[in-house]
């Protein structure tokens, strides 16, 4: 997806082996529809050499602040200004402190100090050795640095090129792209807190086997991203998928239904929005056997008796924060025909403001849907597009119905 269509980055590499990733940071930015200047200090083309990062920007990179290919000798001034972003990647301890002092007798840092503040946004990505992380100036820098007005982007855990294994490593890439994105994306569910399920459930019948259904999780992940980039503050709560948590959302991971409905209730507390995409199980076995039930050899079948699960949506829905208007409620309704008609009906049978239709057998484990919103007013309808674009529209249709919702 071209979800970087227009913006010009400035990508800065400074001292470190993380140097390795930005190669494929540069790409993907690339991919995403930017256009990217690289600026290597003299510390980072001891890690990657400028061939390799102008063969993936397809632009000659910068390295000196004397370059003469400028007209004015001024590339600290005109590559600043072209820019939409600088992001630092990696930003090394030496060069974050540098950033703090305002240092400036290299090209990249004359660079950021030179940049229009109001304007032109540093983005930096860290990455360290874990001692040099925790170390307390590196600490104190930081904060600097971003009460200076950068965003600082957070770094990994993990295993070190020096063999230690901490925070510290630079963030991957694919975070990385998702972070720059949802720090160019209109933040129109700032200060809200969105609440979505996601996922199937897994009802077990013994300690091995159990009932569950295809929801791959897809559309609730693709909301909980959409709404982090809108700025909401983003609790998860995901049935059993393998899916990557996005970037700044708090996952909570459940089993079953009634772990669904604890946890939910739970976030649902503090909650403005919320999003109930979940495929929860309708019925759970009315017994669970603390043993394997084993095949006796008689031929025999086992018999299954079922017990219904809480309605985790109506629940919330009709608790005093939804009634009193303090938490937007959103359900989802597969259905395989007759959709706006179905979708009417569930709204009203679930008593919430807003229910979006989609065709179950068309979208399960797809990357595409296409939804139909059903509000008090009507039906729109959203056409196949892949999840993440469908989820920013319904961030974007959330938002504006909030106001007259609440009055
Ligand atoms: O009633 P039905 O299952 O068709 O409604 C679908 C909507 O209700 C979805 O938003 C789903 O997440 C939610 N739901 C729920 N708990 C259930 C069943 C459905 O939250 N037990």
């Amino acid at each position: 997806m071209q979800d970087l269509a227009g913006k010009h980055i400035v990508l800065g590499l400074t001292g470190g082996i993380a140097c390795y990733k930005s190669a494929e940071l540069c790409r993907l930015f690339v991919k995403a529809g930017a256009t990217v200047q690289v600026v290597m200090t003299e510390a980072a083309e001891q890690f990657i050499t400028p061939v390799t990062m102008q063969a993936l920007s397809g632009r000659t990179v910068y390295t000196s602040q004397w370059d003469t290919r400028e007209p004015n000798n001024m590339p600290h001034i005109n590559l600043s200004r072209e820019a939409d972003a600088i992001v630092l990647a990696p930003c090394s301890a030496d060069f974050i402190a540098r950033l703090v002092q305002g240092r400036s007798d290299d090209l990249l840092s004359l660079m950021c100090l030179a940049r229009p503040m109001d304007r032109i946004p540093l983005l930096i990505a860290p990455a360290m050795n874990r001692e040099m992380w925790a170390h307390p100036a590196t600490q104190r820098n930081l904060m600097q640095v971003a009460a200076d007005g950068a965003t600082v982007l957070g770094v990994g855990n993990g295993w070190q090129a020096c063999g230690e294994t901490g925070d510290g490593r630079m963030l991957e890439p694919a975070q990385l792209l998702e972070d720059v994105t949802a720090f160019f994306s209109p933040k129109l569910l700032a200060g809200q807190k969105v609440l979505v399920t996601a996922g199937p459930t897994f009802e077990a019948l013994d300690p091995i086997r159990g009932i569950t259904n295809h929801s791959s999780g897809k559309m609730g992940f693709a909301i909980a991203r959409a709404a982090r980039e809108a700025g909401a503050e983003v609790t998860l709560v995901a049935g059993p998928v393998h899916l990557p948590t996005p970037r700044g959302v708090t996952r909570v991971d459940v089993l079953s239904a009634q772990q669904m409905l604890d946890a939910t209730t739970r976030a649902a507390q503090s909650a403005s929005i919320f999003v109930a995409t979940a495929a929860v199980a309708d019925w759970r076995p009315a017994t669970q056997s603390e043993q394997k039930i084993k095949k006796d050899g008689s031929g025999r079948t086992p018999v299954l008796h079922f017990t219904e699960n809480p309605d985790i949506l109506l629940s919330v829905a009709k608790s005093e924060r939804a009634q009193s208007k303090k938490l937007f409620c959103v359900g989802f309704a597969a259905e395989s025909e007759n959709l706006a008609e179905h979708a009417k009906a569930k709204r009203e049978r679930k008593g919430i403001p807003l229910l979006v239709g989609n065709i179950g057998p068309l979208t399960f484990g797809q990357d595409d849907n296409a939804l139909l919103l059903v509000d008090a007013n009507g039906v729109r309808e959203l056409p196949r597009a892949p999840k993440l674009t469908l989820a920013r529209e319904l961030m974007t249709e959330i938002a504006a119905r909030l106001p007259d919702w609440r009055v």
